[in-house]
């Protein structure tokens, strides 16, 4: 079978083959899926790079999601069965066009679904599902901050909001962006290239503070977040686009105003997808997943656009997503058998 494979870490344009391996084995209690599409998200890149949470044994294959069709099953699987469309959770490696992984991260894809939004299912629904409704346990009508709030996490944020009846305060940097973040419903827009972030902060909270926020630019950004924190306020740093493409350290460094943070005993949290994955029970993330796929199929949630390339323009195609953080999911196409 085919597998995009890293045998040391690097630029992944240098580093990255598509290579020719054999097929995994069948164990029992285990499943063998033929991948059908795989995206390309900023963490892929980074685990290519050698800079992400989770470094693998090499060689290895990138992804973190994907959708497939079970091929076989190994003795003891109650299911799925063979034939059934299905997307992973806590499942890595998947740029190849077969993974064996236990039968029990797998979910069922509803039928209806397209596979370009089943593939992308996981990773930013399920940071933005989990970070406001298991992590904050975001509430009805309480209130959440969120910066970089057009990204495609902060978009799935904005219409659970909706959903689940918590409100938002969103930062931008770009006012082009408003109406995107209106359109979606949310409740106030603080652009930073026009307006004053804390004076703003302090308006819209009455000067008491934000109680609960979520992070993905970091630096000096998320550093001022949190110095507007309400006492025993909570923020959990999720991402550090501040430091994208950086090399610098001192670019990844995140000045914390200390005197505030001490009296306000407020907490800053780092949060991580893979981590929360493995702090639940599998069926608490099995059911989220699955339920991210019903809102996807009957709209409740809309998907990014998304762009898709055949595996032998590869290249092409982490370029694309290398480029600028943007808005269009980058898939790799694993169901052409010829490319
Ligand atoms: N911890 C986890 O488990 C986890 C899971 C999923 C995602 N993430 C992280 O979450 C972040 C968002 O991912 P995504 O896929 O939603 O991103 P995305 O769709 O690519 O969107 C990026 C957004 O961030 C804005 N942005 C970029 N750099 C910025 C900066 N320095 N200051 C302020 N805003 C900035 C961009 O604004 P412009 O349009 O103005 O450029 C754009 O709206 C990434 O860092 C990703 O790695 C983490």
């Amino acid at each position: 079978m085919k597998a995009l494979i890293y045998r040391e870490t690097g630029e992944p344009k240098s580093v990255l083959k598509l290579e020719e391996i054999p097929p995994p084995p069948l164990d029992p209690g285990e499943a063998l899926v033929r991948v059908l599409l795989s995206p390309i998200n900023a963490s892929d890149l980074h685990m290519v790079r050698g800079r992400y949470g989770y470094q693998p044994e090499l060689p290895a294959s990138p992804g973190i999601e994907a959708v497939g069709i079970v091929e076989a099953v190994g003795p003891g699987v109650q299911g799925p069965s063979v034939g059934t469309r299905v997307v992973f959770v806590d499942t890595w490696n998947t740029w190849r066009e077969q993974i064996m992984c236990p039968a029990d991260k797998l979910v069922p894809v509803p039928d209806g679904l397209d596979d370009p939004v089943a593939a992308t299912s996981y990773i930013n629904p399920l940071t933005a599902w989990a970070l406001t409704r298991s992590s904050h346990n975001l509430k009805e009508g309480n209130w959440l901050l969120q910066t970089a709030a057009a990204s495609s996490v902060g978009k799935f944020v904005l219409q659970l909001a909706q959903q689940y009846r918590f409100k938002t305060i969103n930062v931008i940097r770009r006012r082009e962006q408003e109406t995107i973040i209106r359109n979606l419903g949310g409740n106030e827009v603080i652009s930073t290239d026009d307006q004053d972030l804390r004076a703003r902060l302090q308006e819209l909270t009455a000067g008491n503070g934000i109680e609960r926020a979520i992070d993905c630019v970091a630096g000096e950004l998320g550093a001022e977040i949190a110095r507007n924190l309400a006492p025993g306020g909570t923020m959990l740093v999720y991402g550090a686009l501040s430091s994208h493409r950086q090399t610098d350290p001192s670019k990844f460094i995140m000045p914390l105003f200390a005197p505030r943070l001490i009296y306000s005993t407020a907490t800053v949290r780092g949060w991580w997808l893979p981590r929360w994955v493995l702090s639940q029970p599998l069926a608490e993330v099995r059911a989220a997943t699955s339920n991210l796929l019903t809102m996807l199929s009957n709209g409740t949630l809309t998907p990014p656009a998304i762009v898709r390339y055949s595996l032998k323009d590869f290249q092409e195609a982490i370029r694309l997503a290398d480029g600028e953080a943007g808005q269009q999911k980058v898939l790799l196409d694993f169901s052409e058998r010829a490319a």
